[in-house]
């Protein structure tokens, strides 16, 4: 039986006996090249060649090539996608084009590799107004024994490949499937179907195209560009109808399922696939986050988390399987190794973080479903931001739960969201203080307001004995000696919004403590006051002894919601609220 290691060695051996120069794996982190978040195939370092740039090692190339993609992430758990994979690709940079780099393919498949050439299918580029039909493709696949019937015509969406990002080299190509002898799904099934019968191994581009702003020019050499899958070829070769059945995730499946309660497919292989994906990436020290590429790896170590979450298997598991990870590539990626610890303490990390965070989001969420049985934008951005829920977990959970969710009124929450951290970072900036910034004043303004609705709502007794505030939230800590109900939040909630609705002006007036206290201004750290005070006085509704700053008027706040309630010691119970910025009430 051919093994993953075996595959790679012979793709290696087979190109250089066709004149190609092995280049090594470029990292998975582009260097010098901030646009995009990580390296998706192998001709992403090649760029600057396949424009024309001489290549240092010539103009026919090969290697693998670790890479890293999320577009499919929703797709994992079926038979072969994967965020992590391995590509073996060769290069012609303005050297052969399409007869040698298809029969080159087909040598390597037939002869090298021995694969029952009756199993195989291409797809060909249909042509549209940017470049004609693929009759050379089409020619050159019959001369070599593919009939006509196996041969599909695709439209771009299907059959050119590139640019990576908005421009660049690019072209049609042409894709080799497998068959793997499972029953047709539907009577239109056919290559490119995701039901599994047929494997997408290999795709050849032929790269004569720059997409520029004028649209598709030809380039002035014409490339060739391939990726084979190492996991979904080995898995072929092997007889496999899955790549998790390969000795590239047998033995993390295994582990998984040992040690889980449920036996569930799909999860584990979330698990095994995310894993993976995340040792690679932290190998190249890359440290989970919330921004970019670090927001990259912490979706991927959070929806693994989840997974093992619903398997029941204890999540301290996960830096075992880093472990299976580093036996199974060690040999071939050598930073593994070098990298051991910090992989795996990064991940039991990241592990614990989420842990704390997971069930009580799961919490919110059912609360939100027998409620409206659906997730709003603004419930999805809530998860998201107050319980570390990326959005894809969200949107899977809900897909289980046959729940409808509104991803794109998370995006525009997501969106607000993002305004309101860039003014509150420009505030730190401007001001060198966040506590200046105009969030920050919004959410001391709001937790006035709060502040006096609770007394309103649960007696005077409520004292505040703590506030914090971010740009993202306010917290407060209040005396009160029970849980408050649905209904008591609900009220506390709608007087503090209808005052925001009011535009009540808030007012600074500096007197003399007694005179405050006279006026009946909350205030309860005296020991702090000096003999003159400023109270901030919000219409005729809140007045408290305060070092400010404020905004000058209610209407400015956005809308309130109170995201948490819990108890925090004895006879103490914390809020957490935030201040969802919307034109409708921010005019
Ligand atoms: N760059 C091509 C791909 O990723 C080969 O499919």
């Amino acid at each position: 039986m051919i093994t993953a290691r075996e595959l790679k060695r012979k793709y290696i051996e087979f190109f250089k006996s066709k004149g190609h120069i092995e280049i090594k794996s470029a990292p998975l982190i582009p260097e010098n090249d901030p646009t995009v978040l990580f390296t998706t195939a192998g001709m992403h370092p090649l760029v600057p060649y396949l424009l024309g740039e001489p290549h240092p090692a010539g103009k026919r190339l090969v290697n693998v090539q670790k890479c890293l993609r999320t577009d499919d992430i929703d797709d994992v758990g079926d038979a072969f996608h994967n965020t992590f994979f391995e590509m073996l690709g060769n290069w012609s940079l303005g050297d052969y084009f399409k007869k040698e780099a298809i029969e080159f393919a087909f040598e390597f498949l037939a002869k090298f590799l021995k694969i029952d050439v009756n199993r195989l299918s291409v797809t060909v580029f249909e042509g549209d107004s940017d470049a004609p039909r693929d009759n050379e493709a089409i020619r050159i696949w019959k001369s070599l024994g593919i009939p006509e019937r196996r041969i599909f015509l695709n439209p771009k969406k299907d059959n050119w490949w590139g640019p990576v990002g908005e421009r660049g080299p690019c072209g049609p190509d042409t894709e080799i499937f497998f068959d793997t002898g499972k029953e047709k799904c539907s009577k239109d099934c056919k290559p490119g179907c995701k039901c599994g019968k047929y494997f997408e191994i290999w795709n050849l581009v032929f790269m004569e195209y720059n997409k520029t702003e004028n649209g598709y020019e030809l380039l002035k050499q014409k490339n060739v560009d391939t990726g084979m899958g190492v996991e979904r070829t080995t898995a072929i070769l092997q007889g496999k109808d899955n790549v998790y059945d390969t000795e590239l995730f047998l033995p993390i499946i295994e582990k998984i399922r040992k040690n889980s309660k449920i036996k569930d497919i799909k999860h584990e292989r979330i698990i095994a696939d995310h894993i993976r994906a995340s040792v690679f990436a932290l190998s190249e020290g890359l440290l989970p986050s919330n921004v970019e590429r670090g927001y990259v790896l912490r979706r991927l170590i959070r929806r693994a988390i989840r997974s093992c979450y619903v398997i029941k298997c204890d999540v301290s598991l996960l830096s075992e399987l880093a472990r299976v990870v580093i036996s199974i590539y060690h040999e071939d990626y050598p930073e593994l190794i070098s990298k051991k610890s910090f992989i795996i303490d990064t991940l039991r990390d990241e592990t614990k973080r989420f842990e704390k965070t997971l069930e009580r989001g799961l919490n919110f969420f059912e609360k939100i479903v027998e409620k409206e049985n659906y997730i709003n934008g603004k419930n999805a951005f809530l998860l998201y931001q107050s319980f570390g829920f990326p959005l894809e977990l969200t949107k899977e959970i809900a897909r289980e739960r046959r729940i409808e969710i509104d991803e794109e009124g998370f995006k525009e929450e997501y969106k607000k969201h993002q305004e309101l951290s860039r003014t509150a970072a420009k505030g730190m900036f401007k001001g060198g203080l966040l506590d200046a910034s105009e969030i920050s004043k919004k959410y001391h303004t709001a937790t006035h307001l709060l502040h006096q609705a609770l007394r309103e709502v649960l007696g005077d007794h409520v004292r505040q004995v703590g506030s914090n505030i971010t740009s993202e939230r306010l917290r407060f800590d209040f005396t009160h000696d029970k849980k408050l109900t649905k209904e008591e939040i609900e009220k506390v909630e709608k007087i503090v919004n209808e005052k925001i609705k009011e535009g009540l002006e808030v007012k600074r007036v500096d007197m003399p403590l007694e005179e405050a206290k006279k006026i009946k201004a909350l205030g309860f750290f005296e020991e702090k006051y000096g003999k003159i005070v400023s109270v901030y006085m919000i219409g005729d509704y809140s007045k408290e002894i305060c070092g400010g700053p404020h905004v000058d008027n209610t209407s400015k706040l956005g809308k309130f919601k109170i995201i948490k309630e819990e108890g925090v010691g004895a006879g103490i119970r914390r809020i957490k609220a935030i201040l969802i910025q919307n034109e409708e009430y921010s005019k």
